[in-house]
């Protein structure tokens, strides 16, 4: 399989007029995806089985650029699976995944996907434990199809200014030289949030990142997100409804059940949602 992706192949479209879209919209990077009716992810009737069992069952979900979406339910209602289908790790049995207007994800290999500017973080935190924060973030920037060039050069001023951003952001900055494997639980979920910012992603997909996390750590998180809003679109799956309450603010919060939405809304609408408080929050 190659490992340069074609855009729109199969799909008719011609994406090159949007190549610059990187400067068209604002402060969100879309450079190659075609977010031109301004959604960065469509998925559309989604429908995964294993074994006849529907772990989501005609999902359709749309996110907007820049949008921070949080994704709620109960746990088997096919949250993570649905970030399997967005980034090619399970194919959906029936139904549209799409990024932007014309990139297929299903058509896509993981690889592919996460280089057209999917980025995932998993539950448990994958850094490079036996080097230093500082390394870990540059590792990640030389993963970045669009500085790879640079690889056996030195960094450039820019690059080390982008590093220092993310390290302020993920509250790093003074501990670069740390191993990461030394690094407390939370902080090597930030850094790895450093890891996937260095990569410049479009759409970056959080699976439960406070899980495990302190108090101070999961307030620190949502202050991280908070700082994210709109420079980037994010898709963040959680189970701490104080967590999400801090960083859905006025935006969108979808309740999954059963594989597909339940409900959709601001935190406070689906909070008063009988479904919702049925079959999740309780009463
Ligand atoms: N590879 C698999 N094989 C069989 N069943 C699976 C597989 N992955 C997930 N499931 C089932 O699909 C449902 C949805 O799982 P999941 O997406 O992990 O839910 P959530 O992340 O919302 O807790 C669960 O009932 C789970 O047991
Ligand atoms: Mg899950």
């Amino acid at each position: 399989m190659s490992a340069h992706y074609q855009p729109s192949s199969g799909q008719n479209v011609d994406n090159s007029q949007h190549g610059d879209a990187a400067t068209s919209y604002g402060r969100h990077k879309t450079a190659g995806v075609d977010t031109v009716h301004g959604a960065i992810l469509y998925l559309e009737e989604i429908t995964v089985s294993f074994d006849g069992f529907k772990a989501l069952n005609a999902l359709t979900l749309d996110i907007s650029v820049g949008e921070l979406r949080c994704i709620i339910g109960p746990n088997g209602a096919g949250k993570t699976t649905m970030m399997d289908v967005i980034t090619g790790k399970t194919r959906p049995s029936a139904g549209t995944a799409f990024f932007g207007q014309t990139i297929d994800l299903t058509r896509m290999t993981e690889y592919d996907i996460a280089h057209a500017g999917i980025g995932r973080k998993f539950q448990r935190p994958t850094v490079f434990e036996q080097h230093s924060v500082f390394e870990n973030l540059e590792l990640a920037m030389k993963m970045n199809k669009r500085v790879r060039q640079t690889l056996f050069f030195r960094l450039s001023s820019e690059q080390k200014d982008k590093i220092d951003e993310v390290l302020r952001l993920i509250r790093l900055n003074g501990s670069e030289t740390r191993l990461a494997g030394l690094l407390s639980h939370g902080q090597k979920q930030w850094l790895e949030i450093g890891m996937l910012l260095m990569q410049e992603p479009q759409l970056l997909l959080l699976d439960e990142p406070v899980a495990g996390m302190s108090d101070a750590e999961t307030a620190r998180t949502a202050e991280l997100l908070n700082e994210l809003r709109g420079k980037h679109s994010i898709v963040v799956v959680e189970h701490d409804m104080a967590f999400v309450t801090e960083i859905a603010q006025l935006g969108k919060v979808t309740v999954l059940h059963e594989g597909s939405v339940l409900a959709q809304g601001t935190m406070a609408q689906v909070q008063m949602d009988e479904r919702v408080i049925d079959v999740y929050l309780g009463r």
